[in-house]
């Protein structure tokens, strides 16, 4: 998703056009285009400046003293590319076909890099045992994390700082973050987060022997509804090889109209802990990561790089997949 139209001007206006609309917040950089929309050049303040003190007249047009060779990208360009390419001192990226005709741009305030997870609100779907042990883990680490459960009498009790089930460590965490580094609500729309983390069941269905997916394909959906530009989306219960691709991303794509890879960012990240140590585990164990793109595993493994030493990237999404359910596999194993 772009970041709009507002700062296109027709180069063929005056300075002082530009100069008016400059004093408008966050458009100390134009984008000068023709007729057609096609992309012209940039215009910012500084070309402003010097133009004025080579003594060129304020009623003269913008392509007098824009920048003819700016730097631009096409659309299939998405955000956090755009953020690596500029420099610290361009804060528009125009965005052009291959016409260059412009289509929107990416605008960057500063060169504050957008895909920093501090000060990021991350928003957990589920917190049964694994959501809630990573929710406490990650307000321990000083992140703001919303804890989001369908199931009411769950909330009330973990708002009343109650331990829902014996986890060593859990109830210090607990009366320690409820309410402080941790909202726990029913109303997903009280939720909102950059970074969702769905850890919903997935029961076995008893008579097809299949784990029933419906709880994670609900979870998208909800955050679909929520989703902005730039977000993550981790999926963290145990689903058959193919559920991140084939469910979770349409139904995320579907529900909030934006597209996986440019718009937000999809990872899928096992959780391997033991019952009973899990608040220890998931500061020890090794985490993996299987991404749907280069940009989503590195946005993934940021969060949990503040957790763990080690974080190993499988490779995609499906692999990710495989190495949790191989991993029970080998548990069942050795227990039998
Ligand atoms: N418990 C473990 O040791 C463990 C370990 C590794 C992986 N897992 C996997 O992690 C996932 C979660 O397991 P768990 O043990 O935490 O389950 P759980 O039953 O304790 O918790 C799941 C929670 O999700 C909630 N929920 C269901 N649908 C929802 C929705 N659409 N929106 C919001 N909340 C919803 C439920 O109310 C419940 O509180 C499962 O896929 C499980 O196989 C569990």
């Amino acid at each position: 998703m772009l970041d709009g139209t507002k700062l296109f001007i027709n180069s063929q206006q005056s300075i002082m056009d530009a100069l008016t609309r400059m004093n408008s917040p966050y458009c100390q950089v134009l984008i000068c285009i023709d007729e057609n929309n096609r992309l012209q050049g940039l215009v910012s303040e500084a070309d402003i400046r010097r133009g004025l003190i080579e003594g060129i007249e304020l009623w003269a047009s913008i392509d007098k003293v824009m920048n003819t060779a700016p730097l631009y990208v096409n659309k299939q360009v998405s955000k956090k590319e755009a953020f690596d390419l500029v420099s610290k001192q361009i804060s528009v990226l125009p965005v052009v076909d291959t016409d260059k005709v412009v289509l929107g741009y990416y605008l960057f305030q500063q060169k504050e890099d957008p895909f920093t997870i501090q000060n990021k609100k991350i928003t957990i779907l589920g917190v049964g045992y694994v959501g809630l042990t990573l929710a406490l883990v990650l307000a321990e680490r000083g992140f703001k994390v919303n804890g989001y459960d369908r199931n009411s009498d769950l909330i009330r009790q973990l708002q009343q700082k109650e331990a829902p089930f014996f986890e060593n460590g859990i109830e210090q965490l607990l009366e320690k973050h409820s309410q402080n580094n941790i909202n726990f609500t029913t109303d997903i729309t009280q939720a909102k987060g950059a970074i969702y983390i769905i850890t919903v069941g997935t029961p076995l269905l008893k008579e097809e022997k299949q784990p029933n997916i419906e709880y994670v394909e609900a979870a998208a959906t909800a955050i679909g509804k929520q989703l902005s530009e730039g977000d993550l989306v981790l999926l963290r219960s145990t689903v058959p090889v193919g559920c991140c691709r084939d469910v979770v991303l349409p139904a995320l794509e579907a529900a909030s109209g934006l597209t996986c890879g440019q718009d937000f960012y999809l990872a899928f990240a096992p959780e391997r802990t033991v019952e009973g140590v899990a608040l220890k585990e998931l500061k020890t164990n090794p985490q993996i990561i299987g991404a749907f793109d280069p940009v989503s595993y590195d946005y993934a493994a940021r969060i949990f790089q503040n957790l763990t030493k080690t974080v190993i990237n499988v490779g995609g999404l499906e692999e990710a997949e495989l190495c949790k359910l191989m991993d029970n596999t080998y548990r069942d194993h050795i227990f039998a």
